[in-house]
């Protein structure tokens, strides 16, 4: 379907009639600084898509964008046919009112670096809580439901736990837990394990590679290239605030076409001790 056949069957604009997020030339700066410098992006149903870029590039800022934690400057963000923020009155947007938009920021789960669970409460509380008090799920619902999710992620035997009680690695799989206890149609994940000890990134990796593998529609900010090449259904490599460029792993991280793309590889691999496939010299062709 055309991008104009898929708006007119829905009234509701979808890229090619299958994205499930659809973003055009979104911009947004900061005190006059410009951080996003027009991104445009889809990411289909079930695609699992990592970004990657340089420290600064707006890969958090972007995120926090299609959440609508933070506001554009221009462009518009579609998260399954719905217009994030904005209501299009006649071609002119018109901020929504708060209560439209955090219904919107319902249907997005979103996992950050830091996990920022409530430290008085359990892990099946802190999982609990969201469905409850803010979908007015009944209770006993929302326990059975949280202790299923703990079980996905391997915690069914640390229900009970409070988040000081552990790891690091077992607080991000709760807070992961947490975000789908809202049954999202989007996953976004904010470089999840960069604030992990080294031996608790792969627990967590892995909860979301069998997300990922579920169907979980997701946009993951990560220097884990290892993950990206093995999970990613394309990488979207982003620097100054632009789309530098995107595809199949197999191409972005063995065969990067830009010389910013290789550079930034080169020094996440020299970091991670990590060569690229197929081969270190495919990087530099
Ligand atoms: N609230 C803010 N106020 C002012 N400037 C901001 C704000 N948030 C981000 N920025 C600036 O926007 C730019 C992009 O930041 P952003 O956090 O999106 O980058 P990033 O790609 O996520 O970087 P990192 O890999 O370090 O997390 C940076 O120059 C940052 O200083
Ligand atoms: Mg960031």
């Amino acid at each position: 379907m055309s991008p104009e056949l898929a708006q007119e069957a829905t009234g509701r604009p979808t890229g090619d009639g299958t994205s499930l997020v659809h973003a055009v030339n979104v911009t947004k700066s900061f005190y006059g600084n410009q951080v996003l410098k027009g991104i445009d992006l889809d990411v289909h149903e079930g695609e699992v898509v990592c970004l990657l870029g340089p420290s600064g590039s707006g890969k958090t800022t972007f995120l926090r964008c299609i959440n609508q934690l933070e506001t554009i400057n221009g462009g518009r963000i579609w998260v399954d046919g719905d217009l994030m923020g904005y209501e299009d009155r006649g071609g002119t947007l018109h901020r929504l009112a708060d209560k439209k938009i955090a219904a919107q920021r319902r249907e997005i789960g979103m996992v950050f670096q830091r996990f920022n669970l409530f430290p008085h409460m359990t892990a099946l509380e802190n999982v609990a809580e969201a469905p409850v008090h803010v979908k007015g799920v009944d209770k006993k619902t929302a326990r059975a439901e949280a202790r299923e999710l703990l079980e996905r992620v391997g915690l069914g035997e640390r229900c009970d736990h409070y988040p000081a009680q552990l790891s690091g690695g077992q607080q991000q799989r709760v807070a992961i837990a947490r975000a789908l206890a809202m049954k999202p149609k989007l996953m976004l994940f904010d470089e999840p394990t960069s604030a992990l000890d080294p031996e608790l990134v792969g627990e967590v990796l892995e909860v979301m590679r069998e997300l990922a593998e579920g169907g979980m529609t997701m946009i993951v900010v990560t220097h884990e290239i290892a993950f990206a090449r093995d999970v990613a259904d394309r990488v979207v490599f982003m620097d100054g605030g632009v789309v530098v460029e995107q595809g199949p792993p197999r191409e972005v991280i063995a065969k990067p076409q830009h010389e910013r793309t290789r550079a930034f590889l080169r020094r996440i691999l020299a970091e991670q001790h990590e060569s690229p496939e197929p081969s270190p010299d495919a990087i530099n062709e």
